[in-house]
């Protein structure tokens, strides 16, 4: 219904702008092709794609799949060669994963020449031909900021409460099902990202973000729904008018990673031993091959560990890099490192699939990526709550580095994220790490996920939280393999 409403004010805008339109065409050197029913034919070569693609080699290999996907795609039906960028190779710009700070690039080498910015996943799958017809129902001249809605049903802290009145009448963009901003619009964010700053120093859910900036600091247009823009949970049929979709998926490369494997660390103190290590024991104690508990107090019928550092009441930096250098010296052979906070749900079995896609042997620093201060030459880090997966190869050359805590009580996960910025290792980002609770998500959001950890035991019960969120099947079968997930699948 909204299409169509939109469709309607466009044809009616477009017999007003058909002229002014003919008249810049020249100008401005795009080829605006005016069709009798008022909407305009766009080609591939309007559209710019960017794929939010990361360095870490199994996510980059993802991501030129994926690339070649849209080339081939292109060849068929005898196009130019779209323009297809991978953000992480656009690595002269710190923090390029958060995309703002990318804006006034685009405006300067595409401003002219394109009509739109898709952006899309590396695990987004698209046909670009319904793309293209979805996009030229949107007069490109005006300012759209096109995406498949989420939305709050109760303000979270991941959003810092915002709009507590009333959350979901804010709306921002899925970004596995794509989304996309027409030139004018792109043009005005670097105009305002010239003058209005990021609102904060931190990122933490970039899609909501993004959204917010566009409203209030930009005076943009809302993100406008699009209903071909798809994600679909599970094995379910792709609905035939989607130009986009996303479909359930847990990374899995083959063989798991054995569970004996993986170290896990988990870090408490004397005052939770009573009230948060009963449910881990309830929970995915038995999941896990080696796991040990970091305490300030030694308790044997744990039992816990204690490393010597006393507890600090804000971050446990001190007993974080205690952690890396028992698990490095006294576990020689063992190639990951998982570190937990004692509140923190975890499935053991997922995480070794997942595992399986990743090379401990490469500098590995994986989790649910934050940014802090990255519009001013800061650093991403991966949040300790939901979980910081670490490879053999990155705590060697961490503990190389000289990296050190500048206090005890530092924020362990900023510090190591500051660390491994330093020595250049990226922080891999997989949404399926979780620092909030579930009730924390849009519904439709993790719909389409298989989520590997959630965090924090208020208001919730956290039995009852695994059970429902983070237990397979007997036989496991809530994953898909990268083999069955393939870029030949159908749209
Ligand atoms: C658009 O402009 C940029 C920068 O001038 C250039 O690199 C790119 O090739 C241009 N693309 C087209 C299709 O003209
Ligand atoms: C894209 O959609 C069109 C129209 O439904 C279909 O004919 C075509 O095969 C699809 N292309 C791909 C690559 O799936």
């Amino acid at each position: 219904m909204k299409i169509c409403a939109v469709m309607f004010i466009s044809c009616v805008v477009c017999f007003y702008f058909s002229a002014v339109v003919s008249l810049l065409a020249e100008d401005v050197g795009t080829q605006v092709l005016e069709r009798n029913d008022g909407s305009t034919s766009l080609e591939l070569k309007d559209v710019l794609f960017i794929i939010q693609s990361q360095s870490n080699s199994f996510h980059a290999k993802r991501a030129q799949e994926l690339k070649s996907d849209i080339l081939k795609q292109a060849a068929s039906f005898h196009q130019d060669h779209p323009k297809v960028l991978l953000i992480h190779e656009l690595e002269e710009h710190n923090g390029a994963w958060t995309i703002l700070p990318l804006m006034s690039h685009f405006s300067a080498i595409y401003g002219r020449n394109v009509s739109w910015i898709f952006f899309f996943e590396e695990e987004t799958r698209v046909n670009i031909s319904k793309l293209l017809e979805t996009l030229s129902k949107f007069e490109r001249t005006k300012e759209w900021f096109l995406g498949k809605a989420l939305y709050d049903e109760e303000s979270t802290i991941i959003h810092h409460y915002a709009f507590a009145e009333n959350p979901a009448v804010f709306k921002y963009p899925d970004f596995a099902a794509g989304w996309a901003l027409s030139v004018p619009l792109v043009n005005k964010l670097a105009m305002a990202l010239k003058t209005e700053p990021l609102k904060s120093d931190f990122t933490i859910d970039l899609k909501h973000e993004i959204a917010l900036y566009i409203l209030q600091k930009a005076s943009g247009p809302p993100l406008t729904p699009v209903g071909e823009f798809c994600t679909v949970s599970g094995n379910a049929i792709i609905p035939v008018h989607c130009a986009t979709t996303f479909k359930t998926y847990l990374p899995f490369c083959g063989d798991a990673v054995k569970k004996d494997d993986i170290f896990v660390a988990v870090k408490t103190c004397k005052k939770f031993h009573k009230e948060r290590l009963p449910v881990i024991k309830k929970t995915w104690e038995d999941q896990a091959g080696l796991i040990e508990y970091f305490s300030d107090h030694e308790d044997a019928s744990i039992p816990t560990v204690y490393l010597g550092v006393p507890n600090t009441e804000r971050g446990h930096c001190g007993k974080t890099f205690a952690i890396l250098k028992r698990f490095f010296h006294i576990f020689p052979k063992m190639p990951w490192l998982v570190l937990v906070d004692d509140d923190t749900l975890i499935s053991i079995p997922r995480l070794q699939k997942l595992l399986s896609c990743y090379d401990a042997q490469e500098p590995v620093f994986l989790g649910e990526r934050y940014g802090y201060g990255l519009g001013s030459g800061g650093y991403s880090y991966i949040t300790g709550g939901g979980g910081m997966v670490l490879s053999r190869a990155a705590v060697e050359k961490l503990l190389q580095s000289g990296c050190h805590c500048y206090s005890n009580d530092a924020p362990d996960d900023m510090v190591l994220g500051m660390c491994f910025n330093n020595i250049g290792v990226p922080a891999t980002h997989s949404p399926l790490f979780h620092q909030a609770r579930p009730v924390d998500y849009p519904k439709e959001y993790l719909e389409h996920q298989i989520p590997v950890s959630f965090h924090k035991h208020w208001n919730i019960d956290p039995v009852e939280v695994y059970r429902k969120w983070l237990i397979d099947d007997e036989d496991g079968v809530r994953s898909f393999s990268v083999q069955n997930h393939h870029t030949k699948e159908e749209l």
